[in-house]
């Protein structure tokens, strides 16, 4: 049996070597561009007739990248790919899981419906799983989600000492606990209000009994920055030094990472869910294990 058939959408090349890689796949030829009047121009110089095929294509920036991802996804199925699957290392449209105000629509299921009609099944890394307790309650095709907590935890064992590791919200405390466990550190959550997209209000009530700890703010997003760079202001008034940000998926919308250095963030750093400078936490083998169960390995 031929091994899967791996493509990269443009951006995610080095990630996609780093899994295919690891899956011994083979690695598909894919040109993905613009034609002048902006619409998407698809093509697969690899033949995936029968074969199954993989996609790989994070979705920070969705709207630019869903088209010709989808348009990539029905060109293998029509040349006759056997299985499609894609892996999202970070999963977009996650965030709007209710309606808000009246009128709204619920985007996360609207986009869960047209990725589950292009694939066969989805992979992707620490979804942003609110107010849903999985995947398949939007999701109508086998997806799975791998956690990058323990990598945070391995990240910070070597790199920081005397951590004190604190998460964005209540809903928070269990996974930065998880993050903390592994290396017998402490974890605490911020009181965080949010008053519109980029204006929030955080609070550390805890952080006062860890005085002398070095500070590591974890969250699975970091967007506009403005929850870690309210945080890390209020815990420099609060006497802690340059507070570590860590992030599993680094959006860094507009100029949040510059925010985050300018508030006095010590480092910020992130897993290479999205390509960014910040990347020190790797998850290609997170997903090329995970992937195994999905294309045998
Ligand atoms: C919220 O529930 C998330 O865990 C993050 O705290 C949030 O998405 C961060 O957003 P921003 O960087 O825009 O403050």
């Amino acid at each position: 049996m031929k091994p899967p058939l791996f493509f990269s959408l443009p951006g995610n090349e080095s990630l996609g070597a780093a899994i295919a890689a690891r899956l011994s796949a083979e690695l598909g030829k894919l040109t993905a561009r613009r034609f002048p009047d902006g619409e998407s121009y698809v093509r697969l110089e690899s033949d995936p007739k029968g074969r199954s095929v993989i996609f790989l294509c994070t979705l920070d920036r969705p709207d630019e990248k869903f088209l010709p991802l989808l348009f990539a996804a029905e060109t293998a199925r029509d040349l006759g790919a056997a299985r499609l699957g894609l892996i999202a290392p970070y999963l977009s449209y996650m965030r709007q899981d209710a309606r808000f105000q009246p009128g709204e629509g619920i985007t996360s299921t609207y986009f869960a419906k047209a990725v589950s009609r292009s694939f066969d099944w989805l992979l992707t890394v620490d979804p942003h799983l609110h107010r849903r307790e999985s995947l398949s309650e939007i999701y109508e095709i086998p997806a799975r989600a791998v956690h990058a907590a323990p990598a945070l935890s391995v990240w910070i064992g070597k790199n920081v000492k005397n951590p004190l590791v604190i998460g964005p919200d209540e809903e928070s405390r269990q996974w930065a606990q998880a993050v903390a466990g592994g290396n017998g550190a402490p974890a605490i959550v911020l009181e965080k209000k949010r008053l519109g997209d980029r204006k929030v209000e955080v609070s550390a009530p805890e952080a006062g009994r860890y005085k002398g700890r070095t500070a590591v703010l974890v969250d699975d997003i970091i967007s506009t920055g403005q929850t870690m760079v309210a945080a890390v202001k209020h815990l420099i008034a609060e006497g802690f030094p340059s507070p570590l940000c860590l992030g599993v998926h680094g959006v860094f919308a507009q100029k949040a990472y510059e925010d985050l250095l300018t508030a006095g963030a010590g480092a910020v750093v992130t897993a290479n869910t999205i390509i960014h400078p910040s990347n020190q936490i790797d998850v290609s083998e997170l997903l090329a294990k995970a992937c195994e169960e999905f294309v045998g390995g």
